[in-house]
């Protein structure tokens, strides 16, 4: 392969990879969603591997997904995002910042990598030593909106098909349609 055509995939791996392209565009409103109580940022820090996503074009760059979060000095969140892209055998890392603005809602936490602009991430469910559920919607008048998710979890497949249904079936009824989900090949990963 090229040079240059190998730039351009690792290019839209890093995109991928970063979470930008975890989202989905559809008509309608937000649904308004629980967000997680007493939300604590430091039981949640450490590592966590994607389960699915919303979203995913290209399947193959995405794989053996995880993301690492561990406290900065400034009480920011460093965000380490690493996967994998089979085929070419690449590592790709995207690092990023994180932080809840509002003391008083500390489960809305926003992202941001690099230069790029600021997307939110709405813990709405965790039990913080093996899975997460993570959303953000953000509506436009009403008529369109644009939502991401992820489910975590602590182990790379520690999660039984039982709890995931039964998260599954709790965002759906919170009004999430998890049908965008695709899962995340977590199989053979060389990290
Ligand atoms: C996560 O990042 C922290 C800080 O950089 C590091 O000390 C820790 O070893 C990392 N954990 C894993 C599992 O990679």
């Amino acid at each position: 392969m090229d040079v240059c055509r190998q730039q351009i995939i690792l290019t839209v791996a890093l995109v991928l990879v970063t979470g930008s392209l975890a989202q989905v565009f559809s008509f309608g409103k937000c649904p308004s969603v629980q967000l997680k109580q007493n939300f604590q940022l430091g039981s949640y820090l450490g590592k966590w591997y994607e389960n699915r996503r919303f979203f995913a074009i290209f399947e193959a760059f995405g794989s053996c997904v995880s993301a690492n979060y561990s406290l900065k000095d400034d009480g920011h969140v460093k965000v380490v995002n690493q996967g994998y892209i089979k085929f070419l055998k690449k590592d790709n890392v995207a690092i990023g910042d994180a932080y809840a603005p509002d003391a008083n809602e500390p489960a809305k936490l926003k992202v941001k990598f690099g230069s790029g602009p600021s997307g939110d991430y709405w813990v709405l469910d965790t039990d913080y030593d093996s899975y997460s559920v993570v959303y953000s919607c953000s509506g436009y008048g009403g008529v369109f909106k644009i939502e991401f998710s992820w489910i975590l979890t602590r182990e790379r497949n520690g999660l039984s098909d039982a709890k995931i249904q039964k998260l599954l079936q709790s965002m759906s009824s919170s009004g999430i349609n998890v049908k965008r989900f695709s899962v995340t090949d977590q199989s053979n990963c060389p990290n």
